[in-house]
This record gives C-alpha cells, sequence and structure tokens, in this order.
C-alpha cells in the first residue's frame, strides 16, 4: 500500500517513477462557463458523473513537470509557463475549457509549497512530479464537449523513469503509431498513451525500455520514444531532432536544443530523421521531464540492431548536454532568462 508511506521512510536515491501518495492535490472546477477559484485537498479521489466524456471519449488532457530541491533548500520549478501554454493547446485540441496559464502556474505552486517535505532532497538525484490534468465532467452521452471540466493536480516523488536512469538501454522500432497523421500527436492527451500501451507491452516484453515510434504516414522516420523525444548527434557534432506534427513539443528538447547551440556550441537541426540513416548519429537520446535523459545505446530495426555510441557507457556530448540541463534545474548552473521559476 502507497498510502502509509511518509517522507521520512523513503530511500530517495533508489525512488523508481511509482504513485506515492501525497498530503494535498489542487483542484478546481469549471461550471457554467468560469472556473471556481479552486482549493488544495487531501482527498485524492474522484466522484464524477457516470456520463463524464473523460470516460467514453477520452476528453482529458495532461501535463508533466517537476520541482527541484537545489543545494540552499529552496525548489526550483523548469519553465512552468510552457507547460500551462501546451495545456492550453491541449485544451483548445479537444474542445476543453483551458485553465489561465498564469493561474495553472500559481496552482502548482500552491501543490509544492503545500507538500514541501515530499521534496526530495538536494544530491539524490530525485525530485517531485507534478502532474497537471483536465476531464471532461458531467451528465452527457453523445458526442459533443462536456460543459463541465475538473482541473486538477497532484504531485509525487520520482526517481528514474526508465531503469538505470542515465545508462544506455536498447529500443525498438514499433510497427504500431501511437498518433494519427493530422490527429492528436502534438497534444498531451490520454488517447496518445492508451495507443502506446500495447507497443510498449511488446517492446518490453522483447527486453527493450520502449518502442520508437516512426512517422505514420510513411513509416520512414523517427518520431518519438516512448513518452519522450529523440534527439541525436551526428558525426560531426550536429544536435539533430525530429520535427513533425505529431510529435509532442518537449519542453525538454527545445531546452536542450538551446542549450547544445548555446552552451556547446553545436550545430542544430530539427527535421526530417530518416531511420535509414541512423548510422550517421554517433549518439542517441531519449529526453523529456519523466526520463530528463536516457541515452540510447542500440536501436533494433526490423532484423537489423543498430548500436551508437555503446550499450554500456554513455557518449560525451549527450553527459555534457544532461550535465548542464539537470545542472540548471537543481540550481547548480544559470539558466537563461526565465528557465528557473522559484517557488
Ligand atoms: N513525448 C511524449 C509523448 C511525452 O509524453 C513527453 C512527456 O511529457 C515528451 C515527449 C517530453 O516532453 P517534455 O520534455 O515537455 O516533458
Ligand atoms: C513526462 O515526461 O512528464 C510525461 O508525461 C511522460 C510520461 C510519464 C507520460
Amino acid at each position: 500500500m502507497t498510502t502509509d508511506i511518509r517522507p521520512k521512510n523513503i530511500d530517495w536515491e533508489n525512488l523508481d517513477f511509482s504513485y506515492i501518495k501525497t498530503d494535498y492535490r489542487f483542484i478546481s472546477k469549471f461550471k457554467e462557463g468560469k472556473w471556481d477559484e479552486g482549493e488544495l485537498t487531501t482527498d485524492n479521489q474522484l466522484h464524477i458523473s457516470e456520463g463524464s466524456t473523460a470516460l467514453h471519449y477520452g476528453q482529458q488532457c495532461f501535463e508533466g513537470m517537476k520541482a527541484y530541491r537545489t543545494k540552499d533548500g529552496s525548489i526550483n520549478l523548469f519553465r512552468p509557463y510552457e507547460n500551462a501554454r501546451r495545456m492550453k493547446n491541449s485544451c483548445d485540441r479537444l474542445l476543453m475549457a483551458p485553465y489561465p496559464e498564469d493561474k495553472f502556474v500559481e496552482a502548482v505552486k500552491k501543490v509544492v509549497r503545500a507538500n514541501e517535505e515530499w521534496v526530495p532532497p538536494y544530491g539524490t538525484g530525485a525530485s517531485l512530479y507534478l502532474r497537471p490534468f483536465m476531464i471532461g465532467v458531467g451528465d452527457n452521452v453523445g458526442i459533443k464537449a462536456a460543459d463541465e471540466y475538473i482541473f486538477s493536480i497532484f504531485a509525487t516523488p520520482v526517481g528514474s523513469y526508465f531503469k538505470g536512469g542515465m545508462k544506455p538501454s536498447n529500443f525498438l522500432v514499433s510497427t504500431y503509431d501511437r498518433a494519427a497523421p493530422r490527429g492528436t500527436g502534438a497534444a498531451k492527451v490520454g488517447g496518445n498513451y492508451a495507443a502506446s500501451l500495447l507497443p510498449g507491452k511488446e517492446a518490453k516484453g522483447r527486453s527493450f525500455s520502449d518502442a520508437v515510434y516512426l512517422d505514420p504516414e510513411t513509416h520512414t522516420k523517427i518520431e518519438e520514444v516512448g513518452a519522450a523525444n529523440f534527439f541525436g548527434i551526428t558525426k560531426d557534432d550536429v544536435f539533430v531532432t525530429p520535427k513533425s506534427p505529431s510529435i509532442l513539443p518537449s519542453i525538454t528538447k527545445y531546452s536542450l536544443l538551446w542549450l547544445a547551440e548555446n552552451r556547446l556550441n553545436l550545430k542544430t537541426y530539427e527535421g526530417d530523421v530518416f531511420v535509414k540513416d541512423i548510422d550517421q548519429f554517433k549518439e542517441a537520446g531519449a529526453c523529456g521531464t519523466a526520463a530528463v535523459i536516457a541515452p540510447i545505446g542500440g536501436l533494433q530495426v526490423d532484423e537489423a540492431f543498430h548500436v551508437f555510441y555503446s550499450e554500456t557507457e554513455v557518449g560525451p556530448v549527450t553527459k555534457r548536454l544532461y550535465n548542464e540541463l539537470t545542472g540548471i534545474q537543481f540550481g547548480e548552473i544559470e539558466g537563461p532568462e526565465g528557465w528557473i521559476e522559484k517557488v
């Protein structure tokens, strides 16, 4: 049972990515055209109508972000307004009532402050994962947007998303798609993740960390690595990452793109990444809030297994990107203006 865990009992260094019930979550309701003020609650159960559109038609979306404990004990959020903006885009795509972006960040801070003792200590590598989400609720049955919504944010302390964290692991190019060509791939909506459960299970069943998805239209280009974006470093030191309307625009990926260019002095390219050309890369990785940077050791493409830098060692550019990114998040390195928001 997760409910009995208290911060003093947690082995912070060995946390994985599992749900631990923390003390407070934020909840706000949209009814008759407006959001209420919202409140913190200790109740982690939702009581909703059986006619909720989230239950039948997948009218829901979510975000993923983290709070980081710094050396001086203060707490950092990383680019939270980007999450607020992306959630608005997801809401627009599914005809949901957007939650005001400044209030989103305010509510995230409230949840972190209320759960302060759950923010992992500095130096453990762990962080407090925040999960803002919105669901369509109310008494409905026809396929149409709901009139009522619930917006909530819960927090749970986490460690590595992929087993081993910053250690290389292998991935499998899937024959399935997670999103349709002009569908919802760029929105953070539950349906994309439901579609990824079977391919993810197949990949894990074959001892890979997760599935790599190709572009749904031609199946020739790399798009996503499970619930993370892809990047590769070419032999002549270009940071390359796919661009496609069916990829989730990763805040981590755009941060790495900026860091590669401005801190590591690499050239960068965002465009097509043909799977047939993967031997151009000397290093490759998956990046995201949960994944941070997970180095891709090898990639199984049909019958062929391609190794990037090494199946056991992290490449030097990947390592530098990781140090730069996590250094900023944990407050050890000065980031560009606006990247860190103090709680
Ligand atoms: N791609 C998918 C499908 C994801 O679920 C995530 C996680 O949020 C990402 C990429 C990475 O995005 P971000 O860096 O904004 O967390
Ligand atoms: C994230 O990186 O925040 C994600 O949302 C990935 C996954 C846990 C869904």
